[in-house]
């Protein structure tokens, strides 16, 4: 069985020195890689920006930076998935243009135009094969069961983990997680605040039934 895993943010540069990304740490996606590592799978690990170590046993560990490049990776990776897990925090603009040269400040303000990433997920939910598992990740700060079931809906997923941010000891630079696991067939389970290698643990054993049918 071959898993593909995104996690970590992505960077978005400004100029040579700047950039737009976001707080996630990467560590529920490598726990995530760990897990799935620890069930003998073969793991694609495709990794933004992070201080982390690549679990021991990964297949293949793809460091990418931008969306574009994350994007890139996971539509090549994907076509041998059986199962794939977008963890990444992938940011959701990106400068229109990068300036080749650092920006000089100036007085007056500034203003920065931003275009849209792609939407990594939404791709790799149109090029499903009909034996694959998409599973997405959602991070809301509020109406967290019914935003995640309209992005899975949205996107052609078949689980979404929801998650809060925000909060302390959940989401983004946190050691612990909280998660709201929800099928497209309508099962739900609620995994308690724990450690995200416990939680990651719990999301392969809950979707594991449908891995194996
Ligand atoms: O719609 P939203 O960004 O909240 O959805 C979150 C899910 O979509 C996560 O699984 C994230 O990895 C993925 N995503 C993506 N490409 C983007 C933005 C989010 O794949 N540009």
């Amino acid at each position: 069985m071959r898993v593909l895993i995104s996690a970590g943010p992505t960077r978005e540069a400004i100029d040579p020195v700047r950039f737009i990304s976001n707080r996630s740490t990467g560590r529920m996606g490598y726990a995530l890689a760990a897990a799935s590592v620890a069930r003998g799978w073969e793991t694609v690990l495709v990794s933004g920006p992070v201080a982390l170590c690549a679990p021991e046993g990964v297949f293949r560990l793809v460091r990418v930076e931008t969306a574009a490049e994350m994007a890139e990776a996971m539509k090549r990776e994907a076509g041998e998935a059986d199962l794939i897990v977008m963890c990444a925090a992938v940011a959701d603009y990106r400068p229109k243009t990068v300036s080749p040269l650092k920006m000089k400040k100036k007085e007056e303000r500034m203003v920065l135009e931003l275009e849209p990433t792609e939407d990594i997920l939404l791709s790799l939910g149109r090029m499903k094969r009909p034996d694959q598992i998409l599973v997405g990740f959602a991070a809301e700060t509020d109406c967290v069961e019914q935003y995640a079931l309209d992005k899975m809906r949205r996107k052609n997923l078949d689980w979404i983990a929801a998650n809060r941010v925000g909060i302390p000891g959940e989401g983004f630079e946190s050691e612990t997680n909280a998660v709201i696991l929800c099928s497209r067939t309508g099962g739900q389970h609620r995994l308690p605040l724990d450690s995200k290698d416990r939680i990651a643990e719990q999301i392969f054993n809950c979707i594991l039934p449908e891995v194996r049918a």
